[in-house]
């Protein structure tokens, strides 16, 4: 089911979201972060919210605004607060490259960018949470869902869809094992 797996994503994003600001805590201590660690799960938000994740919410919301533009309207502009956080994420990155080539940067002003960054995403996931998917299961019929699940397969084809899919959960499960790795070494 779509708002599940919607949701499920929301639940692996704020794993992500974590381990990102556990590696920035070692970076504030003054202490060097697993760069490995930050990049992978740059590239992951750089990457899957943009082919997979918003495409299928954008679907999802324009039904809804069909269904019940009130409670659409309460959700506010989806596609733009997903545009902020895709322009968070890049600042992000672009800061994270500038520590790597050694370039003359402000840890404050890292720590802020990652900051805003995490929070925007928290506060994102937890309106979508609360205001947008209880409306969308609410609003929308049996066959709204269909018409969602049949557009948003990638390419129309759904083994192409799985695969992408497999590919993510790799990335994943690549990345909780390197944080995992990086906490024992730092025992
Ligand atoms: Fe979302």
């Amino acid at each position: 089911m779509i708002i599940e797996r919607l949701n499920q994503e929301h639940r692996n994003i704020e794993k992500l979201l974590a381990i990102l600001e556990r590696e920035f805590e070692i970076f504030d201590l003054g202490d060097r972060p697993d760069y490995e660690v930050i990049r992978a799960v740059i590239h992951y938000f750089e990457v899957y919210p943009e082919v997979y994740h918003h495409p299928q919410e954008d679907l999802v919301f324009a039904k809804l605004k069909i269904r019940d533009p009130a409670a659409a309207a309460r959700v506010g502009d989806l596609a733009r607060e997903h545009q902020n956080g895709a322009e968070r994420l890049r600042r992000v990155a672009h800061a994270v490259d500038a520590i790597l080539a050694d370039r003359e940067i402000l840890r404050q002003n890292v720590d802020i960018l990652v900051r805003e960054f995490i929070e925007h995403e928290r506060r994102h996931i937890m309106m979508e949470d609360r205001d947008f998917f209880p409306a969308a299961l609410k609003a929308l019929d049996a066959d709204d869902w269909t018409e969602i699940a049949a557009a948003s397969t990638v390419h129309k084809d759904p083994l192409f869809s799985d695969v992408v899919e497999d590919g993510f959960d790799a990335l994943r499960a690549h990345i909780f094992r390197l944080e995992q790795e990086a906490e024992a070494d730092r025992r």
